[in-house]
């Protein structure tokens, strides 16, 4: 595959000096990137500053003649793989939804039919006007992604949502776009024009280029939180990062997927709808409202009881008294709920097994137990490092029989569990 590429606009707004550590964090990560600088950019970031960390030309001026004799500005953005717009702000969000063409960014976005990821930075009143809530709506129906924006202390002495998401979740929404595009090329348009056959190639394991476009995903993700009391709770130690990483990389492949997340730390994946809950019962709630889905990947770790008289007031220790002893009642199985057979069924139903020992046994009995189709079990003991690390080891376990998958980093787990569910689908895997 050849090296992918990004085309990086920078709009105005104080946000524009992250675009600096971005290119340099694309740089590392091996993306060509070359920019282009809008004049509100320019007044917070120089090109020059932008060429020295990527090591190309900086693009300014829709009416410069040389750029057009060297090349056009259509071919500018049509030879990348995605269009990042970072900061995108208000006015530029505003003129992309209108399609507007008034300065060389605008150009680019209007003519190209290449995939484009905006992160969104602006004063937390102009993220929520609601002309700001309708471009994205509008932008989102078009197929664009957005990462962020982060909620915070604004430069503007406010808080709240529209704060530039950090460069690094940046950066791994753009390579989350990058690494499922088949053949490394994302375009939601037409194809370019004389672009071979060859060059669109399908993506690896998903040999037909099924993809996921039309259909519905759901996955669960994260630990819950079971209450004690109202200061209290029972958790467990899931990061959430293998669950969104699935999410990721379903949306990826054009999915339209609803990610119900229990509490974690980390940010909603750019082109995923994102419940957020606490308990297992809050996350059964919220999975049976998401219905219907072709597929559904339940990665959560669910706590599996709660206290069965959760205190109203905050339990006080009591001088000599003896400590609480707490009734715990079992949780609703969210798997096994899910995959019992109706219409409302998910066409496949994945679970997952997180065991310390005689892993593939456990799997086998847990994927009859469960009533799901396949289960993707890991071994979580602590020496694996698999719990809250970045990478995982997996067995898929299906009707066919066990695979195993070596150790590799969660997203490409993520990647090549999303082609198998397309290439799944795709095949019409009857219903149970
Ligand atoms: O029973 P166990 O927790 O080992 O099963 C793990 C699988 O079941 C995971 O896919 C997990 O998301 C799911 N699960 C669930 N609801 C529960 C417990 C587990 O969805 N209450």
């Amino acid at each position: 595959m050849t090296a992918r590429r990004v085309l990086l606009i920078v709009s105005g707004g104080i946000a524009a000096y992250k675009s600096l550590e971005l290119v340099r964090l694309l740089s590392k990560a091996g993306v060509g990137v070359t920019c282009v600088l809008t004049e509100g950019g320019a007044r917070f970031v120089t090109a020059l500053s932008l060429q020295a960390l990527s090591g190309e030309r900086v693009h300014t001026d829709l009416w410069s003649l040389t750029e057009e004799s060297e090349m056009g500005h259509i071919e500018l953005s049509r030879s990348a793989d995605l269009v990042v717009v970072a900061p995108a702000s208000a006015d530029i969000l505003a003129r992309m939804a209108a399609g507007l063409a008034s300065d060389l960014a605008t150009t680019l976005l209007l003519a190209t039919d290449t995939k484009v990821l905006v992160a969104p930075a602006m004063n937390v009143r102009m993220w929520t006007h609601p002309a700001t809530v309708g471009n994205l709506a509008v932008l989102a129906a078009r197929g664009v992604v957005a990462v962020g924006p982060d909620e915070g202390a604004m430069a503007c002495n406010e808080y709240g949502p529209g704060r530039l998401a950090e460069p690094p979740a940046i950066l791994a929404a753009i390579l989350a776009q990058l690494d499922a595009l088949p053949g490394g090329r994302a375009r939601t348009g037409p194809a370019r024009r004389g672009e071979a056959a060859a060059e669109r190639a399908p993506a690896q394991g998903d040999p037909d280029g099924h993809g996921l476009a039309g259909r519905r995903a759901l996955v669960t993700a994260g630990p819950t939180h079971e209450a004690i009391d109202p200061v209290r709770y029972f958790a467990n130690r899931s990061s959430g990062r293998q669950g969104y990483a699935i999410a990721s990389a379903l949306a990826a492949l054009g999915a339209r997927v609803t990610l119900v997340s229990g509490p974690t730390s980390l940010p909603d994946p750019p082109g995923v709808a994102v419940r957020r809950v606490e308990s297992a019962r809050e996350m059964l709630a919220a999975c049976e409202a998401a219905l219907p889905a072709d597929v559904a990947v339940c990665a959560a770790a669910v706590g599996d009881w709660r206290v069965a008289d959760v205190a109203t007031h905050k339990m006080k220790k009591t001088a000599g008294a003896a400590p609480p002893t707490l009734a715990l009642v079992a949780n609703p199985d969210i798997l096994a709920t899910l995959a019992r057979p109706g219409e409302a069924r998910p066409r496949l139903v994945v679970g997952f097994a997180a065991e310390t020992q005689d892993l593939e046994r456990s799997a086998l009995a847990k994927r009859v137990r469960k009533g799901c189709d396949w289960i993707v079990a890991n071994d979580v003991g602590a020496h694996t490092g698999t719990m809250g690390g970045e990478s995982n080891a997996v067995l898929l376990v299906t009707a066919q029989g066990t695979e195993s998958w070596e150790r590799m980093p969660k997203r490409e787990v993520a990647r090549r569990l999303a082609l198998r569910i397309a290439a799944a689908l795709a095949a019409a895997l009857p219903r149970r």
